[in-house]
């Protein structure tokens, strides 16, 4: 075990095979994508997680719609969903499904450690369950029918059926013996672990509403199910009579640790598991974060386990002010986009346009206009002038810079200016998780290159023979300039960084460990080979 690695270990939520990946579980996949990215090219030992949730009576139901068995419905549909990545350039290090055997078998580890402990009980459940969100409401969450003799007992009005509060689908009754796990025990833990750890959920809001959530205290959860087949069996119940399955949640979140060795059993793995545990940040989505800030760490808390350094939750995407859905007929999916946009292109507007962290409406109009604009304008056109000029002017070749022979170039002055701050201005945003941020302070640079060529006219410079080192140093430095944005670029669209960069005679940007030094000014070797290529980014015309 070396003491110099730097484990940066990231996770997103593992979906559901109810269905195809859309627009939103891309969203949170890509966002984490290009977090991992960025991290590897800051030299960091990333492992990126994710996966799939294939239990539970939600995905059980699917498939007997289907007429599959639940194992050749997931068994279908996980390629989709690994196909659905590699279309969005995601790379990840390891693709969780909970119907393995490692997982199924170190998730029955946890849950007898948990019982050993004396944190899970046997009790009667008795309240309501929504099916689409595998999740159990409390009474006082949720809002009684007019005709249900509101404020009475819950089990007495089995006949008026209330609508979850998260998703407005109709809940279902349940009442049966199961299993609970002590969770109301860890009300006061939790409570001073998000008031002591500000940076343990983000953003700020979403901590707020957590923990006012928390001071209204929590009830114990059941973690078993009697009459869905379709699950992990909890280890104690499995020999007896009334066999139970686990809570399709309990079994989903505990894939944050199986995935890196927790419970397989040999040293190598206990020593992977203390090398990657805790986990530096799950995404989550914001409907997700009660699972997330409050089940899992007291489960992990409860398991003697160190809690994950931070959980970020993202907005919903919204299409016309409406949360973009299937059954609202306002959903699009990736491969629509990507087929339009390009891969770079997708991937580009998602990380600028939405506010990472709030609420974002998506339309094609802005995809559109900020593909035209800020891709095919700002930086493939300041591609497509500067490497033809190079072409025109300079056979081709990256001229040498001459020195600071005309001290009034103030312009090519605050162009290395706008440089040199763009580490420091991207680590802030990205330790922010400010995806936009990152991309417009980069856009700074963009910016102030086409400036700076506009300004200083190679065109010009160019017909007098007097002006040739004015003119070799502006287009040194402009394509400097260049090759510092594609290595910064390069965790939002990688190809076409890499693309920009064999342009310049250079490997790919990708490969980059250590991005600070690499985009220290001045290291494009002059007399590379400057090749000016087809457009990056062709112009669209919006469809609306
Ligand atoms: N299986 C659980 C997660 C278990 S993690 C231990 C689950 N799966 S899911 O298939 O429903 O996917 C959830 C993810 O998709 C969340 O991050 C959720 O926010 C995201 N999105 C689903 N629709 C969305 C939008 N319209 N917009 C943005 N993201 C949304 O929950």
């Amino acid at each position: 075990m070396t003491a110099k690695r730097s484990s940066y270990y990231l996770t997103t939520p593992i979906y559901y095979v109810n269905d195809v990946p859309h627009l939103g579980t891309a969203y949170t996949t890509l966002a984490a994508d290009v977090m991992a990215r960025y991290r590897r090219m800051l030299g960091h030992d990333v492992y990126f997680l994710t996966g799939l949730d294939e239990h539970g009576q939600k995905v059980e139901q699917a498939a007997t719609a289907a007429g599959m068995t639940p194992q050749e419905w997931v068994d279908d549909l996980a390629p989709k969903f690994a196909d659905a990545w590699k279309m969005l350039n995601i790379n990840y290090d390891v693709f969780m499904r909970t119907t393995d055997g490692a997982h199924k078998k170190s998730v029955q580890a946890f849950a007898a450690r948990l019982y050993e402990n004396g944190d899970i009980y046997s009790g009667n459940y008795e309240g309501w369950y929504c099916l689409p969100d595998e999740t159990y409401w409390a009474e006082s969450d949720i809002e009684m029918p007019e005709d249900s003799g509101e404020g009475g007992d819950v089990a007495q009005n089995e006949g008026a059926v209330p609508n979850c509060p998260d998703c407005n689908r109709p809940l279902q009754f349940v009442r049966e013996k199961n299993w609970f796990f002590r969770l109301s025990k860890y009300t006061d833990f939790l409570i001073d672990h998000y008031e002591n750890n500000p940076q343990a959920m983000g953003p700020d809001t979403r901590r707020n509403e957590i923990l006012s959530f928390l001071r209204s205290g929590l009830h114990d959860l059941s973690i078993s199910r009697a009459n869905v087949e379709w699950g992990i069996p909890l280890p104690w119940t499995e020999d007896s009579d009334d066999p139970q399955t686990m809570y399709v949640w309990f079994d989903a979140l505990i894939n944050y640790i199986t995935a890196i060795g927790f419970g397989a059993g040999t040293e190598a793995d206990d020593e992977e598991f203390a090398y990657r545990w805790p986990a530096q940040v799950h995404y989550v989505g914001k409907d997700i974060i009660r699972f997330h800030c409050i089940i899992w760490p007291a489960m992990l808390h409860a398991a003697g386990l160190a809690l994950p350094k931070t959980v970020y939750a993202h907005g919903f995407l919204l299409t016309k002010g409406e949360k973009m859905s299937k059954s609202r007929g306002n959903a699009m999916t990736p491969a629509e986009l990507v087929d339009r946009f390009g891969v770079d292109g997708y991937r580009y507007y998602f990380m600028r346009d939405v506010s990472f962290g709030v609420d974002g409406s998506i339309s094609d109009e802005a995809m559109v206009q900020r593909f035209n604009g800020d891709l095919a304008n700002d930086w493939g056109n300041l591609c497509s002038r500067l490497f033809s000029m190079v072409g025109k002017y300079c056979e081709g070749v990256a001229p040498a810079y001459v020195g600071d022979i005309h001290a009034e170039d103030a312009e090519g002055a605050a162009l290395r200016d706008v440089a040199a701050e763009l580490f420091a201005r991207v680590e802030d945003a990205m330790n922010r998780f400010d995806y936009s941020g990152a991309l417009n302070a980069i856009w700074d640079l963009v910016r102030a290159a086409n400036r700076y060529l506009e300004d200083s006219a190679p065109w010009g410079l160019a017909k007098d023979p007097e002006k040739a080192d004015q003119l070799a140093n502006v287009l040194y430095s402009t394509l400097e300039a260049c090759r510092v944005v594609a290595l910064y670029t390069a965790a939002t669209m990688p190809e076409t960084s890499d693309e920009v960069m064999s342009r310049l005679g250079l490997g790919p940007a990708t490969a980059v460990i250590d991005l600070e030094a690499a985009a220290k000014w001045g290291q494009l070797p002059a007399g590379n080979t400057i090749r000016k290529g087809d457009p990056l980014f062709q112009r669209l015309e919006s469809t609306t």
